[in-house]
């Protein structure tokens, strides 16, 4: 029976680079996607930028444009990396649109006639001098209950407490340095709690992975908590309707922003929005988010949507985090690799191979080593799959014009390869790819061992055994063009290679069974090359320089915390080996070249450091000289795009202009050890 299956990946925000870690979502899904396609399903794959929120706000203020140009920009920048990646999204759209616009006003009136809004006046952090309200993200201070220095407005990174906002000492506002204020201000609330029946059936109904659903277990015990779903201006965003210049969080039109792209991909192909929006319909909603956003699309999409009596989703599938080498994805590593940085030296198929080779159904994280990389794609790939057609098809283009025998010699070896279909097929439904492609390995193993065995170059150089060297090359053949169908959601465009190179029509699963027999085939050009260090180098080289000056992630994942991949944990000994000095900034300078970083040299009272600084955005040169600052001073020495940078200077702040370094007391001198 053929399904249609409405399949999503979460929206990424509209003020970041795509990197790799986003690419095991978009990947994963997308391998999902494929293979329902070529299964024959009807499938609508639909993805957007996640546009709203304080964060876009202000960094297109600091980049002196409007938020609609600053999303604008990104999208493309979004959609150029994900097709280069293969991504093959029917619809890419955009949070803030007509669409979402419309969407999101009847899903909250709906909720809201239906009586699950409340107004609730609540106390809130306030810049006076930017006149804004402050997300804690945005306010600094000093832990409430270890008193640690500059802190988040929600929790303590020292000591691990959670708090509000309110409690902070001596807070800060990170947008503009002032003293926050405290005030009031009314808010719409989405009654959660009267969702809980329901939301415990569903979330114990097989539609969320079982360790999914024990997490929510958790959750229910401490009680499902209203929620706070509208923000006073200024705010980028929607405005809620009946209020005045109250506008919805972020989070409130985000999801909607999945059905926003569809319906706009529905008017635009004529396919029935409706009827995939009807409970109890024949159609399926799937989604696939990464697992720090469980809460919002396990909890509080599914109520949503029952609060506007849409239908639910069928399937949310979770992922876990990518860490490299080990270690979270780190930006003074060269670890935090843009999608670019990887596309600027690398075959998008490669990693996609990789991510698919470690992918289960599980929310385990999963490590890209480079090492294991390089391994498995020169020698999985390269080295056994693409291996075995450039080993048969030099013999048949050049002895018999590129004509496949009329019959196969080995039928039973065929048969065994073909017979794996629905086994791999079950694997890749259940999303275990690291499985299926284990058992492609393990066919391409055989195949290779077949062909090593009747050693056609042998036969080849023998007198009257043509029909011979055409029969094995022919079977090799085959056994390759089965290999290749069932990798071809994995590897999209070098499948497409070899259906050019077998002259042959787009693969479907049901073409597995039958053989290519009496066929001609074109001349073989080679489908991959294997990776060498120096690209692997490279990339990371590539990311230590592109990452000097950054911004943090947009809006934090609340209330899911649990899920949040926290930094590695270190010993004291680990902390203790870093040796930070006064620095005195005796020189600084702009790199020819580098748009985000300063040329600092620094007096550390036992001799000078020269230092590579992303905090061009923040400061001028002028400003930096005769300023103490603190360094790490042991840091070992790094060889960059424009010199060696011996060290680095401390410097805190959301990023943009807003980014302070350390500033000592007067009293301090360089070369003193910071304590
Ligand atoms: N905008 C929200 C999602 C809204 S969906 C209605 C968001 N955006 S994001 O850009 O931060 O992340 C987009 C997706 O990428 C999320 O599913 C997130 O979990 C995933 N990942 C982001 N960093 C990741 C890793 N390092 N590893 C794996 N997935 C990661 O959250
Ligand atoms: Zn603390």
């Amino acid at each position: 029976m053929q399904r249609k299956i409405l399949v999503t990946s979460a929206l990424p925000y509209a003020n970041g680079s795509i990197h790799l870690g986003h690419m095991v979502e978009y990947i994963q899904t997308d391998i999902w996607v494929r293979f329902q396609k070529m299964r024959g399903h009807e499938v609508h794959y639909v993805c957007a930028d996640d546009a709203h929120g304080t964060p876009i706000m202000l960094r297109a203020q600091n980049q002196g444009i409007t938020p609609e140009q600053l999303i604008s920009e990104v999208s493309k920048e979004h959609q150029t990396d994900f097709a280069d990646f293969a991504i093959g999204f029917d619809n890419y759209h955009s949070t803030h649109s007509d669409e979402n616009r419309e969407l999101a006003s009847r899903i909250y009136l709906a909720n809201r006639d239906a009586g699950h809004i409340e107004a609730r006046t609540i106390s809130q952090a306030y810049d006076p001098e930017k006149e804004m309200f402050l997300p804690d993200r945005f306010i600094r201070g000093e832990c409430p209950k270890c008193g640690a220095a500059d802190q988040y407005g929600d929790n303590c990174e020292a000591c691990g407490a959670t708090y509000e906002p309110t409690e902070l000492k001596n807070p800060v506002s990170a947008v503009s340095g002032a003293t926050p204020i405290t005030k009031e201000s009314e808010h719409y609330f989405f009654k959660l709690g009267d969702f809980e029946k329901t939301l415990q059936e569903w979330t114990h109904s097989d539609h969320l992975q079982p360790e999914v659903t024990r997490k929510l277990g958790e959750w229910f015990d401490s009680g499902l908590q209203d929620w706070d779903i509208s923000r006073d201006a200024p705010y980028f965003g929607f405005e809620i309707p009946d209020t005045d210049n109250k506008f919805f969080y972020v989070w409130m039109d985000a999801p909607i922003g999945y059905l926003a792209s569809f319906k706009h991909y529905c008017d635009r192909e004529g396919v029935d929005f409706d009827s995939f929006m009807k409970p109890g319909s024949d159609t399926e909603m799937v989604h696939f988010i990464g697992k720090d956003i469980i809460y919002f699309h396990a909890l509080f999409w599914p109520a949503m949507l029952e609060g506007a009596g849409f239908r639910q989703p069928d399937n949310i599938y979770a992922h876990g985090f990518l860490t490299v080498d080990g270690k979270k994805m780190s930006k003074s590593r060269g670890t935090f690799i843009k999608a670019r940085t990887y596309l600027d030296h690398l075959n998008p198929e490669y990693l996609r191979y990789y991510f698919a080779a470690k992918l289960g159904s599980g929310i385990d994280d999963i490590d890209l080593s480079f090492e294991d990389f390089q391994t498995r794609i020169n020698s999985d790939l390269v080295g056994k799959v693409v291996n075995i057609a450039s080993r048969c098809a030099g013999f048949l283009s050049k002895r018999f014009d590129g004509q496949l025998a009329d019959e196969l010699s080995e039928p039973a070896l065929f048969r065994d390869f073909a017979n794996q279909a629905e086994a791999i097929a079950k694997r890749y439904e259940a999303r275990e790819f690291g499985q299926a492609m284990r058992e492609i390995m393990a066919l391409a193993d055989r195949a290779n061992v077949y062909i090593d065995e009747m050693k056609p170059w042998v036969l080849a150089k023998e007198e009257g055994k043509e029909d011979e060297v055409q029969a094995i090359c022919s079977m090799g053949i085959n056994l390759f063009r089965v290999l290749i169908a069932y990798l071809k959601p994995v590897l999209p465009r070098t499948a497409e290679q070899a259906e050019t190179f077998l002259n042959i029509a787009p693969l479907q699963w049901s073409d597995i069974s039958s053989p290519l027999l009496g066929h001609q085939i074109n001349q073989f050009k080679p489908l991959m090359t294997r990776i060498e260090q120096d690209k692997l180098d490279a990339i990371v080289a590539d990311s230590k320089q592109s990452m000097a000056a950054e911004q943090p992630k947009a809006e934090p994942a609340a209330q899911s915390e649990q899920f949040d991949p926290i930094a590695d944990e270190i010993q004291f000994d680990d902390f203790a080996k870093i040796d930070l000095r006064i620095a005195k900034i005796v020189n600084a300078e702009h790199v020819e070249g580098a748009d985000k970083l300063l040329k600092l040299t620094l007096d550390i009272g036992l001799g000078e450091k020269q230092v590579f600084a992303g905090i061009k955005s923040a400061y001028a040169p002028e400003d930096l000289i005769g300023k103490l600052t603190v360094m790490v001073a042991n840091l070992a020495p790094r060889k960059m795009r424009f010199g060696l940078s011996e060290g680095m200077v401390l410097a805190a702040g959301p990023g943009g202009k807003d980014l302070f370094i350390l500033n000592p007391d007067d009293g301090a001198q360089p070369g003193m050890r910071v304590k």
